[in-house]
């Protein structure tokens, strides 16, 4: 019987080469797990602190996003090359710190590797070695100084960003490196390409978007202080007309606090009781010009062509309001329209029903429910059981119908009523400064509407 022909010294060498090959490619893996073992004793004992419960959501959102971004990943190659999985795993390492971001990097290379079907001696391997790099890294992160779940970065931050990086990339293609050399049986200096070119288009990127980021934050932080001492000067404009005449002391507070409650009860988002509120707050700021302080100031009947000047207030008020971006828009068309009857005799464009913004409809009923619970020169205040049968009758015509049952009925603008009156009748009894407000008189004896 004739059997095979016993191998030649060469193939007898070869096969000894692979099982000695596989030996330390074993030796390895096993040496890379049990590394990750004492790192991650080492590190919970440590740092174990810097997790919290709350960082859960957190590390759940980035395991799925590091697994679909290692799912997608193009054949896997020693090093950086090609892979994206660093900008989750990265992202969880500066927010949930090195514990949560080891449960990240183990839980999303577990699902990768075992959804590519690896073989269980690589599949091991990649799982240990890319949890390995990132635990590692972000202790590096933590303990060179930087920060948890910020929203901007201080320079100590960045420099500790930059340690998290070159540790996280360095651990990685160096192990990866290691294998490929022990089961191709290379020298590890041949394979190890992660050298200044590497680290240089690491951190360059970085380093662009960061200045970028920061440009921008500085930009934004600018104009919004920008915005806000304009505002904070427009209110001041406001509060200045109003000092002009005790009658009107507070007035634009109240109406803004009136406003405030209309809007959230009938039903209108946040951000719109906000802008209502804020639109409440300015509708008159426009008076401020020159042309309407002696018409404010009159005494006795208005000309046709002062009520037509005096009826531009809102236009100016809008118009000084749009010079604030923010106020663009909502706000600004509030203003200008909170003149607007509801049967579309108001002005200034003679608007009818829903085609007036809800904002000035509310500021309509507001402004007028001021006018007519404080004391003028000409009257005291109203009671509310007579604000009530002025808005009925006005309901429709002047008034949005809806929005002024509203206001009837509203136990909240009953009880702010009743308090403002009497800290405004303080206010006015004890001002020196008391004397009539002819254009109020003016104004109601035109309309015929006390109200108005
Ligand atoms: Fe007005």
């Amino acid at each position: 019987m004739q059997g095979l022909p016993p191998p030649s010294e060469r193939e007898r060498e070869d096969f000894a080469k692979r099982v000695n090959r596989t030996l330390w490619i074993r030796a390895y893996v096993g040496a890379t797990v049990a590394i990750l073992l004492v790192a991650v004793v080492a590190v919970s004992a440590t740092l174990g602190t810097t997790f919290r419960v709350g960082d859960l959501t957190a590390v759940g959102v980035f395991t799925v996003l590091a697994f679909i971004t290692g799912a997608l990943e193009s054949a896997p190659q020693a090093g950086i090359g090609g892979s994206v999985l660093f900008v989750a795993h990265l992202s969880a390492a500066i927010t949930t710190g090195p514990i949560g971001a080891t449960i990240v990097a183990f839980l999303s290379s577990s699902a990768t590797q075992a959804w590519r079907k690896r073989e269980p001696i690589k599949l091991l391997f990649n799982v240990a070695q890319l949890t390995l790099s990132l635990l590692v890294a972000s202790s590096l992160y933590v303990i060179a100084g930087g920060r948890l779940r910020v929203a901007t970065f201080s320079n100590q931050d960045f420099m500790a960003y930059v340690v998290l990086v070159f540790g996280y990339f360095t651990i990685n293609s160096a192990s990866v490196s290691g294998a490929v050399a022990i089961s191709r049986g290379e020298r590890f200096s041949d394979i190890w390409r992660f050298g200044p070119l590497s680290i240089f288009a690491v951190t360059v990127p970085i380093l662009a978007l960061r200045q970028a980021y920061r440009d921008n934050a500085d930009l934004k932080k600018a104009n919004q202080d920008l915005e806000a001492s304009h505002r904070e000067l427009l209110e001041y404009t406001v509060k200045q007309i109003e000092a002009r005449d005790p009658y009107t002391s507070g007035h634009s507070r109240r109406v803004a606090e009136y406003a405030r409650v209309l809007a959230f009860e009938a039903g209108l988002s946040a951000s719109d009781v906000k802008d209502v509120t804020t639109a409440a707050l300015l509708h008159d700021v426009g008076k401020v010009y020159h042309e309407f302080g002696t018409l404010l100031q009159k005494e006795g009947r208005l000309s046709p062509e002062e009520k037509v000047l005096l009826q531009s207030h809102p236009v100016r008020s809008a118009e000084l309001i749009a010079t604030i971006s923010s106020l663009r828009g909502a706000v600004e068309l509030a203003v200008r329209h909170h003149h607007e009857n509801y049967d579309g005799t108001g002005y200034p464009d003679g608007l009818r029903g829903e085609s007036i913004p809800i904002g000035s409809r509310i500021i309509m009923i507001a402004d007028t429910l001021d006018a007519m619970t404080t004391d003028r020169p000409y009257r005291s205040a109203l009671k509310f059981d007579r604000v009530i049968e002025e808005f009925r009758r006005y309901a429709g015509k002047q008034f949005d119908r809806r929005l002024a049952e509203l206001a009837i009925k509203s136990h909240a603008i009953r009880r702010l009523v009743g308090g403002m009156s009497a800290e405004t009748l303080d206010t006015i009894s004890s001002s020196p400064l008391m004397r009539s407000r002819p254009w109020v008189r003016v104004r109601a004896k035109a309309s015929g509407n006390p109200a108005q």
